[in-house]
């Protein structure tokens, strides 16, 4: 039985398998469409989603599966304060494989293990996001068609953004990858990330607070949200939160082939203007979350 908790815990040539399978789905829906038949998801949120679950759901539907599971843990037993590791043993003998989403770093990796079935990190904390990684690599190598000689600027919350810190460890696996790291001073991408990651593998990267300046040189702007919900004090949020606004008259000396991703929900990342411009891909990253997750269950369920 296999988990998964960290991108990194998938090969590239898993990774390679898994977009091969979703680009399978999307061309040939219907023979996938009883994979699953008989099989239950579980999705365990004790935070709030609205992409995450409901793909997950939607792709569990789409493979002839069920779903069950909590969308809030106050309408769980949490509420009565029965621990992740108690939740995770009752509901794994009730079903196939679990999604879980948790406000603590760590939580799906306790519950994996004390799970009788494979348990997906669906977001911890300000840690990880495995499968929003999946569902943007999905995007860059349909956008893109290869993962190498990229410059790929992130930009906003480094500091909490569990997808910015998924997906830096999924893309410095690639060759001639360059990071612009673009925050303010307050929300730069944690020291661990740097040196586990960046330094480690001699990844190219520099950091700046200057999304104008940064603009011209990418290849992929990965906007993100000031993650509100991590922030200690709300003075400190209403301060940050709309550091970046990406609009019109900011996109003008981008590349005519820049991809613009954002694992939403965006709050004033983005002007709603840009959503027309041909180099918007966030609605479009959104849809290929539910395909890659469908591979994804597939993979971990151990369905041919
Ligand atoms: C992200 C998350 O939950 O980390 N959302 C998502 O899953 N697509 C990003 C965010 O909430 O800002």
């Amino acid at each position: 039985m296999k988990s998964l908790i960290d991108i990194q815990e998938l090969s590239t040539a898993e990774i390679d398998k898994l977009i091969e399978i979703a680009n399978d789905i999307i061309l040939n829906p219907s023979k996938y469409s009883e994979k699953c038949k008989g099989k239950k998801l579980a999705t365990l949120f004790y935070e709030p989603s609205t992409r995450t679950r409901l793909s997950f759901e939607a792709a569990m539907y789409e493979l002839g599966g069920n779903v069950l599971g909590f969308a809030s843990s106050d309408n769980s037993s949490a509420s009565k304060g029965e621990s992740v590791a108690d939740t995770v043993r009752v509901v794994s003998d009730y079903v196939d494989i679990i999604a879980i989403r948790h406000p603590k770093e760590g939580a799906p990796l306790v519950a994996s293990m004390h799970s009788l079935v494979p348990i997906i990190n669906a977001g911890d904390g300000g840690h990880n996001h495995p499968t929003q990684t999946l569902a943007d690599l999905l995007t860059i190598k349909r956008e893109k068609g290869t993962f190498d000689n990229l410059t790929i600027g992130m930009c906003g919350d480094l500091k909490f953004g569990r997808t910015v810190h998924s997906l830096i460890g999924a893309m410095s696996r690639y060759q001639n990858v360059k990071f612009v790291l673009i925050s303010p001073e307050e929300l730069k991408i944690p020291s661990y990330i740097k040196q586990e990651i960046l330094d480690e593998k001699n990844i190219d990267y520099v950091e700046t607070r200057s999304l104008e300046e940064a603009i011209p040189d990418l290849d992929i702007l990965y906007m993100t949200r000031v993650q509100r919900e991590r922030f200690f004090n709300e003075d400190d949020y209403l301060r940050l939160k709309d550091t970046y606004i990406l609009n019109e008259k900011k996109i003008i000396k981008a590349k005519s082939d820049l991809s613009i991703l954002h694992p939403l929900p965006r709050v004033n990342e983005i002007a709603v203007e840009i959503d027309n411009d041909p180099r918007a891909c966030y609605f479009k990253q959104t849809l290929n979350g539910k395909y890659i997750r469908m591979a994804l269950i597939l993979k971990l369920l151990g369905v041919e």
